[in-house]
């Protein structure tokens, strides 16, 4: 008997522009990854001020699942997905973000993915902000350091929920909001880089704007968590948070504390204005410390208190560890860098494999809150090459994610309420933190590469053949 409900949601994620490409077809606008140039491991990509002829931009074409959208949701059918977790553009929809009416064809494009995914059995999970600000917003407001953009976001909101009222019942406000803690935040998620352009590792960092902005992120979440709750209440809508698991790296209490401090801000902090909709306590030492002054409105504190989400989802891709010890070793990360954990081993990339820490991190989210939770993003970014026989025989990705649906499974049988698990990337696409293609996630393998060049043909990793049975059995057979 599998530990998973019957209903569980297996499926895949994949974010509107790391996969979609047509960045600037049928009306839609730049949003900041457009901005973004390719990098790698070793040498970090640029956000740029304008589209410079001489760079290359691996969202403008990206996988082209604008064109191949088809072929692509057959295929995770194939797999016999549940559930296909996406991301909007809001660019397509509202060119600049400021717009008074959006744009029909952008919205059509929509229309036609979500009809494929109906017409595959497929429950669409949409992301409203993955990392695709505008980036008109940013060259006027300065993102969401300015309160102006709660009513670009809600316009873009009542947008979309009306046009596919009928069609998705699953939404997440915004992905990894709790990025905008951390420096490289300002480019990801609060859009704080007006008049920037360089490599991403050496945006300034100015934490009074981005915290500011994220206060006016919560209370645009909650805007529209209550809109959604009060015109249709079919919705379900849910929070996603990056969660950094992270531990003591001694038993040095001196490093407990740290740890804890780390978990509250990089974690708990967001979590809590989603779930419990209030200030957590423990921030208002940290804005003290820090010099950091939320600018509220009165009406603010009700808007998040009636804004609290349905069900909590999340990305686990790896640990760290914290210590105040100098001598330690870092780690690296997508968005933030710890201390090396000694028993972990870790990715190409530096990413430490933490499969027991899924588990764990199941346990302490749903101990804090008891309300549904969903492993959104998880999975391994790794080098694929093709064999002599001209196949991908990804075992790596297999055993990485393996271990960890093993860990959900323990978690289930310690009590978690579970919905689903849709691992990252589940066709090939773009890096978020390095604009890479050759960092691949996927089950299907997308002949696309780092210079620009490929043929955009797809075809299934061994993996592919393997969730199709894990998702076959509920899980049961790994
Ligand atoms: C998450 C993001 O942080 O990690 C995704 O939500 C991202 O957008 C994923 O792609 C994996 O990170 P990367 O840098 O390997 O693409």
């Amino acid at each position: 008997m599998s530990v998973f409900r019957d209903d569980f949601l297996w499926g895949g994620a994949c974010a509107a522009n790391q996969f979609e490409g047509a960045w600037d077809v049928d009306g839609k606008g730049p949003s900041v990854p457009d901005l973004c140039t390719n990098g790698s491991h070793t040498s970090p990509k640029w956000v740029t001020t304008a589209i410079r002829s001489d760079r290359l931009y691996p969202s403008h074409e990206a996988i082209d699942f604008y064109h191949h959208y088809e072929e692509d949701i057959a295929l995770f059918a194939e797999m016999g997905f549940k559930t296909f977790r996406t991301s909007i553009n809001w660019t397509r929809i509202f060119p600049t973000g400021m717009e008074t009416e959006p744009n029909e064809k952008g919205l059509e494009f929509y229309d036609k993915v979500f009809d494929c995914c109906k017409k595959h059995g497929i429950e669409p999970l949409v992301t409203i902000s993955h990392y695709e600000l505008p980036y008109a917003l940013v060259e006027k407001y300065n993102g969401w350091a300015s309160r102006e953009l709660i009513e670009f976001y809600m316009n873009y909101c009542k947008a979309i929920f009306e046009r596919y009222k009928d069609k998705v019942k699953y939404w997440l406000t915004f992905n990894e909001i709790n990025c905008g803690t951390m420096p490289m935040g300002a480019i990801l998620e609060t859009g704080t880089i007006r008049g920037f352009e360089g490599p991403t590792d050496k945006v300034p960092d100015n934490k009074q704007e981005r915290f500011q902005a994220l206060h006016h992120q919560f209370v645009a979440s909650a805007e529209a968590v209550r809109y959604a709750h009060d015109h249709y209440p079919q919705f379900k809508m849910g929070c996603m948070i990056c969660f950094i698991t992270s531990y003591a790296l001694t038993c040095d209490p001196a490093d407990e504390i740290a740890n804890q401090k780390a978990m509250q801000i990089s974690n708990w902090f967001c979590s809590d204005m989603h779930v419990r909709g209030e200030y957590p306590s423990y921030m208002k030492r940290y804005f003290a410390e820090n010099n950091i002054t939320i600018r509220q409105e009165p009406e603010d504190a009700a808007i998040l208190k009636a804004g609290t989400v349905d069900f909590y989802t999340f990305s686990y891709y790896m640990s760290n560890c914290i210590t105040t010890h100098k001598d330690a070793d870092d780690v690296g990360g997508n968005i933030i860098a710890g201390k090396k954990n000694p028993y972990l081993k870790a990715s190409d990339w530096g990413w430490q494999i933490d499969p027991i820490g899924l588990r764990y991190t199941l346990n302490e989210i749903y101990d804090r809150y008891r309300i549904p939770l969903m492993v959104v993003e998880n999975g391994l970014g790794a080098y694929d090459k093709k064999d002599a026989d001209g196949k991908i025989h990804d075992s790596y990705r297999i055993d990485y994610l393996r271990a960890h649906i093993e860990q959900m499974a323990e978690a289930v049988k310690d009590g978690v309420d579970l919905m689903g698990y849709t691992p990252w990337g589940c066709i090939d696409l773009v890096s978020a933190s390095t604009g890479e293609m050759a960092k691949r996630y996927g089950f299907i393998y997308v002949n696309k590469f780092d210079d620009g060049t490929g043929d955009l043909s797809r075809e299934k990793k061994d993996s592919f053949y393997w969730y199709q049975k894990v998702i076959a059995t509920n899980g049961e057979d790994l």
